[in-house]
């Protein structure tokens, strides 16, 4: 046996792992030890890992002090890092230095009840799933002492990731969960923010979770380190992570979602077809080339539609076939589509202005609004050759 394997089956001798991000946190961290010390049976073979950031207010001291005072108790670890460098990757550093096969993570300003632990890993073996979520979200579960503001954004935050990532959880955002530690041995984490959960939900893609209730309750000390940046960097992640599910090649199983998504990126190129539209246009009447300013108005015109073609074809419908008389059968299509659009569109507010006395700014509206919708589904259909509701 070499050494690395005598250390690595050294290093993996425990059955639990619970990891506890702290900064400032000097006037929670006894309780939460103390409190652990009590709900946590010394037959689950534990150990605690404090992961802080240097806190100005010496927690990592006070837990120092508090593992060699006890006699007998919870066998505790500190990671000290130099400086704060946020509640995920202090997350991250302690599942490194996790021995257990298994690994809880909590906050250490005693929200999250310890006494929720032992039914954590009770679940985790017994119902053979490989996460288990401390959820607020499900029945018996409950928040206590937030305002409603920071409930509003928690909501919100969940349902961004429900419908953005595809999670079906009810509870993504907890920051009490457990699980099998090998279920992250491959996972590279970006560790942006707070939501950690979030990521291992993502990445460790076949992992079966379960969610178990627990009440949350408001810190009575010291103070949420929550912030407007934290906030940013929830989007900044969910972002990075809706990229990471495209890039492994996962794709949308919701027709809406495909269909408004789709809908979404015709709009998105139409409109990047006004700015080539104006550009080219402008480019072609200035001084540069100096033509008739008609003629540099329809050269804008066949650039912008050549582009929103391309982009389309490209992007929109991800149509990746560039033979020759199909892409052209395509151009011309897409042209005459634009055309039946605008000749459409013209009519239509005439018969609304005319007819019914509608004012211009309205009639138009609603013109463009048909003739738009009209110009994706037909080119959808016959163009692109999809079926409409796909
Ligand atoms: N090491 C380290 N570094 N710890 C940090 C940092 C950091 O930069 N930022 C926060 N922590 C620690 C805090 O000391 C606390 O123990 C824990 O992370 C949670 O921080 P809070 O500031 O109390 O967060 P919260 O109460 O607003 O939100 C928590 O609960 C929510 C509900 O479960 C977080 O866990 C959220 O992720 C969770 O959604
Ligand atoms: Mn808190």
């Amino acid at each position: 046996m070499s050494i690395s394997q005598a250390e690595s089956i050294v290093k993996r001798s425990k059955s639990i792992s619970i990891v506890i991000p702290t900064y400032n946190e000097s006037r929670n961290i006894v309780r939460i030890l103390d409190s652990l010390n009590i709900s946590i049976p010394r037959d689950l073979d534990a150990e605690v890992i404090v992961v802080d950031d240097n806190s100005p207010d010496g927690t990592s001291n006070t837990v120092e002090e508090y593992a060699k005072r006890q006699d007998k108790g919870l066998d505790i670890q500190v990671i000290k890092r130099t400086n704060k460098r946020g509640l995920s990757s202090a997350i991250v550093k302690g599942i490194e230095h996790a021995k257990g096969d298994a690994v809880v993570v909590m906050d250490s300003d005693l929200s999250h009840p310890t006494q929720t632990i032992p039914k954590m890993i009770e679940e985790l073996h017994k119902s053979d799933c490989d996460i288990v979520v401390a959820s607020r979200y499900i029945k018996g579960g409950s928040i206590s002492g937030w305002p409603f503001k920071r409930k509003l954004i928690s909501k919100g935050a969940t349902k961004i990731a429900q419908h953005g990532l595809g999670i079906k959880i009810k509870d993504p955002m907890s920051g009490f969960f457990a699980f099998k530690r090998n279920i992250v041995n491959n996972i590279k984490f970006d560790a942006i923010g707070y939501k950690i959960l979030l990521e291992i939900l993502v990445k460790a893609k076949n992992a079966k979770v379960k969610e178990i209730p627990y009440n949350f309750i408001d810190r009575t000390s010291g103070s949420s380190k929550m912030s407007i940046s934290v906030g940013v960097d929830y989007l900044k992640s969910v972002w990075k992570l809706y990229r990471y599910g495209k890039s492994v090649g996962e794709s949308e199983k919701r027709t809406s979602v495909r269909f408004f998504s789709k809908a979404g990126r015709f709009y998105t190129v139409g409109a990047s077809g006004l700015f080539v539209n104006y550009l080219v246009s402008f480019l072609f009447g200035s001084e540069l080339a100096n033509l008739w300013y008609l003629y540099a108005t329809m050269i804008g015109i066949v650039f912008s539609m050549s582009s929103n073609f391309i982009l389309n074809k490209i992007w929109t419908f991800e149509d990746r076939n560039f033979a020759a008389k199909r892409t052209l059968q395509q151009y011309v299509m897409f042209l005459g589509f634009s055309g039946i659009g605008a000749v459409f569109q013209l009519f239509v507010v005439y018969v609304l202005v005319e007819t019914r006395h509608m004012n211009y700014s309205l009639a138009l509206f609603i013109a463009v609004a048909i003739a738009s919708v009209g110009n994706f589904l037909l080119n959808k259909k016959w163009t692109f050759q999809e079926k409409v509701w796909s």
